[in-house]
This record gives structure tokens, C-alpha cells and sequence, in this order.
């Protein structure tokens, strides 16, 4: 395997690293007490073409392999996690959805100003009942002939208020279990659609999290996405690349916060001497990185078998469970590196702390990865 990045992966990450630094770092603090979505940071994103980075240029997307994909939601979710999520949602789950799935005139219609970042999508899977059993869908998109009328609740959804877009996952034959679902394209300002309160989350509180109900919506059957009953295989599809996408997030997180400690490891001084000289401290950076390098292997394997049209649900998943668990130890061990100062906001780790947690549970939990792995491994 040969992982050397090539000039335009140096590129891309700089980029993004560069407009991590300069965009969204300095009002990162204020955004996460306030809860305050970051409508602006977002813009400009799509303006750099980071909200369709994999979609064909045809489609007015950037063209990019996977690996910049890591690379870049590397760089971003190391300083913002809040934003990163509404990236990897736009990337993963929605403009790749309707790139591979999806009809010529869907994505003339939908993934084109998607995937340029004119607009945001979200991908409404999970309900107050269906979170990782996704089979369990009580959204009725109900058959009428030339349109579904759909009816239900959907929760947790980013990018519920400010996206245009949603991709719906809804049951139309509950006799048929998984093969009774289908996949909608709905606009938000369809009639009959109400949105919920943002959500008041520990972490990543500036993403823009809500739960989003449905009464008597008409969709078009010309707004299905593939073939009648293909509802759930596109889900668990789309949701494979997502996973890679959030297992980048987690590693950003994760890189975070080791930079951090390691800066105030070699500037803070205790007992005559800096911290970093101290056995504890260096054996918690040796750990941290180690973790961190191998969180970052695994997100790039899961990489390369996409873009080699690999199977990817076997390493997409055991790469989000790592970097997920990484990202939440190497948080907490970065809060331990900075003492008292890093249960304080200034020193940005109690944040990343706080917003690692999500990536164990979001776009399946760490037992749902652990079901994918096992049922792979065993087949
Ligand atoms: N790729 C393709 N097809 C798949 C698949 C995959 N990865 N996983 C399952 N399928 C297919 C199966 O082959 C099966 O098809 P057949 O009947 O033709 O054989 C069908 O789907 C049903 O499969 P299962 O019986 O295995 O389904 P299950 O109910 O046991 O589910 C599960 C398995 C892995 C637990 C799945 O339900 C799952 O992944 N749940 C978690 C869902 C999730 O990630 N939710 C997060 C919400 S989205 C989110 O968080 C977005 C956000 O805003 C950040």
C-alpha cells in the first residue's frame, strides 16, 4: 500500500488547513456557547468547492478522489467539528446519494448547486424510534399513484433548518420490511413540512440539528431515488462513504487536540522543568500519537478501496470505531495534558472533547460498527 500524497493532496490540505485557520478559528468559542450555525463559514466552503469535493466537475463538483476528502475534513474538523459535520453530511450523504443513484434530471436539478455549495442538503434517516435499527422506519411515504404522501417524524437531522435539500428515507410497504423503503428528494419549503427547535447538544453545537416533521407532503414519484423499494440499500450504501467522512471528522478532532497538548506540554513548566520532560506527560503524547497515526492508516485505507471501487462498508466502518474511540480518549488525555487550563474554553480542548463524543454515536453508533465488522469478518 502506498499512501504518498501527491502535489494536489499537499494541496487541498493546506487549503483547508489555511482556511481552518484563517476562517474558522477565530469565532469558533463564541459560535459553540451561542450555539450559532456557521452560515458564513459554510458559504465560503462552497465557494471552494469543499461541499462537493468527490462529485464530477460536469456536475459542478470538484473532481477529487477520496483521500482529499480525508485530508481536508482532517484539517477542518481539527479547529471546527461544527462545521465539518455540515461538510461531510453535504459530501457523503447527500451529493454522493444523488451521483450514484440518482437520475440524470435529479442531478441536473438537485446535486448541481449541491455539490457548487449554492445549497445544503440533509439526509433525515433516523426517527424517534429508528435510530440504528433503520430498518424500523414508521415514515409513511404512502403510495398515491403519480406522488407519495408522506407523514412522520424525522429527529436528530443536520442541517435540518438551513439546508434546501432533504434526502428522506420512509417506508411505503411495512409489509416488506427492508425492501419496502424508499429514498425522497423533498425541498424544505414543500407545504406541510414544520421544523423542530435546534436541538441544545453537548457537542458540535454549532451544527444546525433538528428534528423535522411531515403532514400530508406530495412528493413526485419522479423524486424517488432508484428503483421502487431501494429506500434502505441506498441508505446503508451512502451511509458507508458517510462513515468514512466521519471517521476523517473523528481523526481531525482527535489531531486537534494532540497539537494543542503537545504546544502546552513544551511551554508550561512544573517541578523545574517543562511538562513534556515529565515521563507521565511524554507517555500520554506517545500514546496519542500512535492512536491518532493509526486512526488516520485506517481512514486512508477505507480511501483508497472507494476510490479503487472496493468494497468499503468492512474498513469505512472499522475505521469510524477507531478514530471515534481515538478521538474521545486523545480528547480527554489532552484535557489532562493542560491541568485546571484545559477545563476552561480558552484552550479550545474541552470543546473537541465535547464534540468527539458525537462521533461515536452519529452515522452509527460503536456498536453499529462493531455489528458491520463482525457480520463481515464472519461471513
Ligand atoms: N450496503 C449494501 N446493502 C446493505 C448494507 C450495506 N452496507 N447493509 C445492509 N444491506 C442490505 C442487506 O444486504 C439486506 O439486503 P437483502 O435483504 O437483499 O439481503 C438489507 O440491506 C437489510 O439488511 P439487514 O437485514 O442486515 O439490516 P439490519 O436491519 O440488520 O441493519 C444495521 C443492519 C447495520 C444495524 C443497519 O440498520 C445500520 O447501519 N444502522 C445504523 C443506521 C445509522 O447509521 N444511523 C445514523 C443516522 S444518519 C446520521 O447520523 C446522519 C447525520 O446527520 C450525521
Amino acid at each position: 500500500m502506498d499512501f504518498q500524497l501527491t502535489e494536489e493532496h499537499l494541496m487541498i490540505q493546506k487549503a483547508a488547513r489555511d482556511f481552518a485557520v484563517t476562517e474558522l478559528l477565530p469565532g469558533v468559542i463564541e459560535r459553540d456557547e451561542k450555539q450559532q450555525y456557521p452560515a458564513e463559514q459554510i458559504k465560503k466552503l462552497g465557494q471552494l468547492g469543499f461541499l462537493g469535493m468527490m462529485v464530477d466537475p460536469k456536475y459542478g463538483g470538484a473532481g477529487l478522489d477520496t483521500i482529499s476528502y480525508v485530508l481536508a475534513m482532517e484539517e477542518i474538523s481539527k479547529i471546527d467539528a461544527s462545521t465539518s459535520v455540515c461538510m461531510s453530511v453535504n459530501n457523503s450523504l447527500v451529493c454522493w446519494g444523488l451521483e450514484t443513484f440518482g437520475s440524470e434530471e435529479q442531478k441536473q436539478q438537485y446535486l448541481v448547486p449541491l455539490a457548487k455549495g449554492e445549497i445544503t442538503g440533509a439526509f433525515l434517516l433516523s426517527e424517534p424510534e429508528a435510530g440504528s435499527d433503520a430498518t424500523s422506519q414508521r415514515t409513511q411515504a404512502e403510495d398515491k399513484g403519480d406522488y407519495y404522501l408522506l407523514n412522520g417524524t424525522k429527529n436528530w437531522i443536520t442541517n435540518g433548518n438551513s439546508a434546501s435539500v432533504y434526502i428522506v428515507i420512509a417506508q411505503t410497504y411495512p409489509e416488506k420490511g427492508s425492501k419496502g423503503i424508499n429514498a425522497l428528494i423533498i425541498e424544505k419549503n414543500t407545504p406541510g413540512i414544520t421544523i423542530g427547535a435546534k436541538e441544545n447538544k453537548l457537542g458540535i453545537r454549532g451544527s444546525d440539528t433538528h428534528s423535522v416533521m411531515f403532514q400530508d407532503v406530495k412528493v413526485p414519484k419522479a423524486n424517488r431515488i432508484g428503483e421502487d423499494g431501494f429506500g434502505f440499500k441506498f441508505a446503508m450504501k451512502t451511509l458507508g462513504g458517510g462513515r468514512i467522512g466521519i471517521a476523517s471528522q473523528a481523526l481531525g478532532i482527535a489531531s486537534g487536540a494532540y497539537e494543542l497538548a503537545l504546544k502546552y506540554a513544551k511551554q508550561r513548566k512544573a517541578f523545574g522543568k517543562e511538562i513534556s520532560q515529565h515521563q507521565a506527560i511524554q507517555f500520554k503524547l506517545a500514546d496519542m500519537a500512535t492512536r491518532i497515526e493509526a486512526s488516520r492508516l485506517l481512514c486512508f485505507k477505507a480511501a483508497m478501496d472507494k476510490d479503487q471501487h472496493k468494497d468499503y462498508t468492512l474498513s469505512g466502518s472499522m475505521a469510524k470505531v477507531f478514530s471515534s474511540e481515538t478521538a474521545m480518549w486523545v480528547t480527554t488525555e489532552a484535557v489532562q495534558v493542560h491541568g485546571g487550563y484545559g477545563y476552561v474554553k480558552e484552550y479550545h480542548v474541552e470543546r473537541l472533547m465535547r464534540d468527539a463524543k458525537i462521533t461515536q454515536i452519529y452515522e452509527g453508533t460503536s456498536e453499529v460498527q462493531r455489528i458491520v465488522i463482525s457480520r463481515s469478518i464472519l461471513s
